[in-house]
């Protein structure tokens, strides 16, 4: 069998968050070295501890380093109002065992790309985390093989403004110094995510076949997945696996499109917008991969596997 290939995820667990993290547990490609935390969907004392409940039930020792509890510079507000206070449904479960590990997530972030130069990161939440490390080591994009970002709203169809995706939309300073300092990103954007909605219907089928870590993703997403059908309709959306699909299985991808993209950290409106220069008109370099499309049926196929 092949080398396995290391994946470091930095989330922010957050119930889209949590089957992303199950998907990558079911990867047989991928040897996973730890989960580093930020706050944002909600705050970091229950981000950590969602991301260790979840390693507990789905049975994997992983590390889990917490990280950034506020972003960069401006205060931001969460999306409790999506994924309950607690980030996982407010289900009342009991507390993991496990507790997280002392070293911030930022420096582990350095301390694990030197140990595993070109590994895959994929960030599914704000990117706090990964700009503090930016700052501290200037040199960690050449020992990272590969960067895939859930983020963005790439003709500015935001969800937590008009314009502005939630992920960067929390921090946008951070996702400014992320984008400036990788000279190439894959970015999966909430627009890519709203045309790959999953049927209420077929999603509750996927439950009842799995076993415990689908009774428990059932129990966990309910209050969202009853937020989504009151407030989008039939189709319910998850972002992060979206991401996860890309960066586990780059085949699914049906296309991509290379383009300059910029943040908008200042103005009265647009605060935390991912401005995408399609017509190549900046002269800027064209960093940002950005994610057209993916293959449903493999879309599909993995947020199964991961339940199984
Ligand atoms: O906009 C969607 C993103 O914001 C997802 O990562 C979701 O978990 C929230 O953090």
């Amino acid at each position: 069998m092949p080398d396995r290939i290391p994946l470091l995820i930095d989330t922010d667990p957050g119930v889209d968050d949590a089957w992303a993290l199950l998907m990558a547990f079911a990867s047989p490609a991928h040897r996973l070295l730890g989960l580093t935390v930020t706050a944002g969907n909600v705050g970091l004392d229950h981000t950590v501890r969602n991301a260790l409940k979840l390693c507990e039930v789905a049975g994997v020792e992983l590390p889990v380093f917490p990280g950034c509890p506020v972003p960069l510079v401006h205060p931001a507000g969460d999306a409790a109002y999506v994924h309950g206070r607690d980030g996982f449904g407010d289900t009342g479960y009991l507390p993991p065992a496990r507790p997280a590990e002392a070293e911030h997530a930022a420096l582990a972030m350095i301390r694990l790309s030197r140990a595993h130069p070109g590994l895959l990161l994929v960030c599914l939440g704000p990117l706090t985390n990964l700009a503090l490390a930016l700052r501290l080591d200037p040199g960690l994009p050449a020992r990272i093989g590969r960067l895939v970002v859930m983020g963005g709203a790439v003709t500015g169809q935001g969800n937590t403004s008009v314009s502005a995706e939630f992920n960067i939309g929390f921090d946008p300073e951070a996702a400014h110094v992320v984008f400036e300092a990788f000279e190439s990103f894959d970015l999966v954007d909430w627009e890519a995510v709203l045309r790959h909605g999953l049927p209420h219907d077929e999603v509750e089928r996927w439950f009842a076949e799995g076993g415990p870590k689908a009774a428990f993703y059932a129990a966990i997403s309910r209050r969202t997945r009853e937020w989504s059908e009151d407030r989008r309709g039939q189709l319910w959306h998850c972002a992060d696996g979206l991401a996860m699909l890309a960066a586990l299985e780059p085949e699914a991808v049906t296309g991509w499109a290379r383009r300059p993209v910029a943040v908008e950290t200042g103005g009265r409106l647009a605060r935390g917008a991912t401005i995408v220069d399609w017509g190549n008109r900046s002269g800027r370099p064209a960093r940002a991969r950005i994610l057209e499309g993916v293959d449903p049926a493999r879309f599909h196929h993995w947020l199964r596997l991961a339940l199984a």
